[in-house]
Parts: C-alpha cells; structure tokens; sequence
C-alpha cells in the first residue's frame, strides 16, 4: 500500500546517515542484531555504497537497506541485510520501495544474485526464492528455510554451492574501497 508515500525519498546511503541508521537498526533488532549468523558475514566486509539506500518521510529517516559482497562458493553475489523500517510507518511499501530500488540498481550493474535470510512469505515480493538447504553453509547456524536467493541474471545460481564467505582482499577495516565485486573472486 502506498497511498500516503507522496512524500517518500530514497536516496543512496551517505556516511552522514550512519548514526541515524544505527538507531533504526537498534530500535528494529535490539541488542541482539550482532548476534545474527548473517552478522558474520558483515563483519570485516565493506559494503556496497552504491547499493545502500535510506528512505526519509518528511525529511526523516524512516527506513534503510544495505547490501554486502559475498562469495559462495567460488562466485561472488550480494548480501542482502539489515533491511528495517521504522515501527510506526510500516506495511506502506516502504520496505519493498527500498528493496526494489537496490534491486533494480543491481541489476543495471550486472550484480549476478543476492542472498539473505529472512521470511520468504515477505521476500518473495521482491523476486526471492528458497534455496535448497544442503547448497550453502553459512558462517553459523541458519534456519534452512530462511535462506533465500534473488537470480538478478536468470540461471546466475544454477550450481552454486558452497561456504557463503567475504571475499578475499575485502578491507578489514571497513573503509570505503568504492567499487562493487561483481567477477568471480578466484
Ligand atoms: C520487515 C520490514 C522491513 C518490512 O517493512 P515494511 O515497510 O513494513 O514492508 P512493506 O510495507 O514493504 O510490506 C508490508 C507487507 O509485507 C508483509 N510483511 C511484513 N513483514 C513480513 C514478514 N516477516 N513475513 C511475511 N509478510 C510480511 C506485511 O504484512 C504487509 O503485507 P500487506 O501488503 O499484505 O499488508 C519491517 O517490518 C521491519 O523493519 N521489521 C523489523 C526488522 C526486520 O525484521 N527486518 C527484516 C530482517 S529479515
């Protein structure tokens, strides 16, 4: 439902966002966000900056979604995650306006798929899909059910498989390299 988003803005995270983003995510997950297995995987990673968007409504934050570089396997694709829209202003498409905005930027720069955890009923709006579970380990326990894939190129996951990892080379610093990983790592 979107009828009262005239005034929604998306626009592409800045590094000016990141307090107010951290207070959304602390308010969407609480103290237990870094505890998600999907966390391990964010850690020590650098995140897309091209790909991370931030919603505002009345020219405050109201939601945010950011994207990672993964490999799975040998093939580099995209984490989906934390994706969270304030409390008070969901179920108004906010969270699929950001997701399809990311998505559809994705696509454009030939991102291949992109992995998450999360509730299918909800993600499969956006184009994802369950993948079988004995095809991915991740780097802590997941639910099975909760891993889902979004085939950005059509057949871009046929036979991958494999440990979900960072890629190599990504800077353990967390600062910005400015580029996405878009090849195959190896
Ligand atoms: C999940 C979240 C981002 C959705 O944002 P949102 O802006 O409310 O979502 P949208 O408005 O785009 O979509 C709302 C629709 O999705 C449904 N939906 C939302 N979360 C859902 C879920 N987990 N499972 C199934 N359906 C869900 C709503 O019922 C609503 O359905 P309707 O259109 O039939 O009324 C938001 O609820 C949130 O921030 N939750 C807390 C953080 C979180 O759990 N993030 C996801 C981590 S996997």
């Amino acid at each position: 439902m979107t009828d009262d988003l005239n005034s929604l803005h998306i626009e592409q995270e800045q590094p000016f966002h990141a307090e107010d983003i951290e207070r959304l995510l602390d308010a969407c997950f609480g103290p237990g966000r870094f505890a998600r297995s999907a966390e391990r995987l964010r850690e020590g990673n650098t995140k897309v900056d091209g790909l991370c968007h931030v919603a505002f409504l009345d020219g405050n934050i109201c939601g945010a979604v950011r994207f990672w570089p993964i490999c799975v396997g040998r093939r580099a694709g995209l984490l989906l995650g934390p994706l969270a829209v304030r409390s008070d202003l969901r179920d108004r498409g906010i969270g699929l306006a950001l997701m399809k905005r990311s998505l559809d930027m994705a696509k454009q720069l030939g991102h291949p798929f992109v992995v998450l955890v999360g509730d299918l009923p909800y993600y499969e709006r956006a184009g994802f899909k369950r993948i079988a579970s004995s095809e991915l380990a991740f780097p802590g326990p997941v639910d099975p059910a909760r891993v889902l894939v979004n085939e950005l190129v059509p057949g871009a996951f046929r036979g991958v498989q494999g440990a979900v990892t960072v890629p190599p080379g990504t800077n353990p610093t967390g600062a910005s390299q400015g580029g996405e990983t878009k090849q195959e790592v190896y």
